[in-house]
């Protein structure tokens, strides 16, 4: 089945969620029009309200999970989308390890759920959400695109398939248009205080947690080990503020315009920050102190990894712009805003 495709219409899957949120400020302020699609499994419903009070008309929502092709394949067509942005999908490592058939079929049968749909509904343009944990333990740094993949975990394996997917199907029709997107830490909120990142459960990645102990929700963070090879003994990450990683969506979507193909793109700041100078960076944005004490190392964590970032500067023509400080103190706002929220809400 053909449909009649207009130029800016595109479906975000996983739509709702935290990333897929702030791409769609991104795209929506560039003057596309988006619809989200999301089953809800780690979003909430009043995303979209949230969405339009930022760009002024609250965008469509098709509640939906994205197994369902013939949901998808009927979404393609009535929103006559022109180009997909695949965010939906299960993130937690360690989840992932006690529950690998979940992921594989979230992850990889929902990725190809997707391609079937979009295949029968001629649309060929997608960016899809990878991770840099499609490299594995890090080789050398800053990782190119061109450091081995080989990820370490059912997580990381799930976007490796994908991708791997996704290189064939663009090697088996020239009309495909295919941007992996490999993020670092993406980590921030937008300005407005209206759309972050709100973890169901107690947090696993590390802003969410320092956030949480800054408003008084958790009396501590525990700090996953002092004694890597680092300059302060703490891990040592590529953090990227997440509207930079939403504009770099926009700047991939653009280079699909006009390059057809498989192409992945490094996301990250292209700089390496330990935990603790996240710590600090937050106590200086929020004027509050981060309680904190150093425990054993995370079983899976490696010591550093971060981003070498040319290849997207020179192809797509972006870079990340927003520093520590900002990331910061545009998380501790949202989580401020979120804590009223939830008192007006009692
Ligand atoms: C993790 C995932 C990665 C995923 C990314 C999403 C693992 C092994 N990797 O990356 O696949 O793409 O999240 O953002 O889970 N830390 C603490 N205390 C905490 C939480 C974290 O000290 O309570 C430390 C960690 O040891 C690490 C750093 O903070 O050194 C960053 O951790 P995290 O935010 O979980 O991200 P990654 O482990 O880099």
């Amino acid at each position: 089945m053909q449909c009649k495709r207009w130029n800016v219409n595109i479906l975000l899957t996983g739509g709702n969620g935290y990333i897929g949120s702030h791409a769609a400020v991104a795209l929506s302020q560039a003057g596309h029009e988006v619809v989200l699609f999301d089953n809800l499994c780690n979003s909430r419903a009043d995303v979209p309200g949230r969405l339009g009070r930022i760009f002024g008309r609250a965008p469509s929502l098709v509640r939906g999970d994205v197994r369902d092709t013939d949901l998808l394949r009927k979404t393609l067509c009535q929103y006559r989308v022109d180009a997909v942005l695949h965010f939906a999908g299960l993130k937690a490592v360690g989840e992932s390890v006690g529950m690998p058939l979940a992921y594989y079929d979230n992850n990889v049968s929902g990725a190809l759920s997707l391609l079937r749909a979009m295949q029968q509904g001629g649309v060929r343009t997608l960016v899809f959400s990878s991770s840099a944990t499609v490299y594995g333990e890090p080789r050398y740094l800053p990782m190119d695109e061109q450091h081995p993949t080989g990820a370490t975990n059912p997580y990381g394996r799930s976007k490796l398939h994908v991708e791997e997917v996704l290189a064939d199907l663009a090697a088996s029709d020239a009309d495909w248009r295919i941007a992996c997107l490999r993020y670092f830490n993406p980590v921030g909120a937008h300005e407005s205080s209206m759309i972050g990142e709100d973890p169901n459960g107690t947090p696993n990645n590390l802003m969410p947690f320092i956030s949480q102990v800054a408003v008084g929700r958790r009396s501590q963070l525990r700090v996953f080990g002092g004694d890597y090879d680092t300059h302060d003994g703490t891990g040592v990450r590529d953090f990227i503020h997440v509207m930079d990683l939403a504009e770099g969506h926009l700047a991939a979507l653009e280079f699909l315009g006009t390059n057809s193909g498989w192409h992945a793109f490094n996301l990250g700041a292209g700089r390496g920050s330990s935990v603790l100078e996240l710590v600090r960076a937050f106590e200086q944005a929020s004027g509050r102190k981060i309680p904190y004490v150093i425990v054993d190392r995370r079983p899976g964590d490696v010591a550093s990894t971060y981003a070498k970032v040319d290849k997207a500067r020179q192809m797509l023509g972006w870079q990340a712009r927003r520093g520590l400080v900002d990331m910061c103190s545009s998380v501790w706002r949202w989580q401020q805003n979120e804590v009223e929220h939830k008192k007006e809400s009692i």
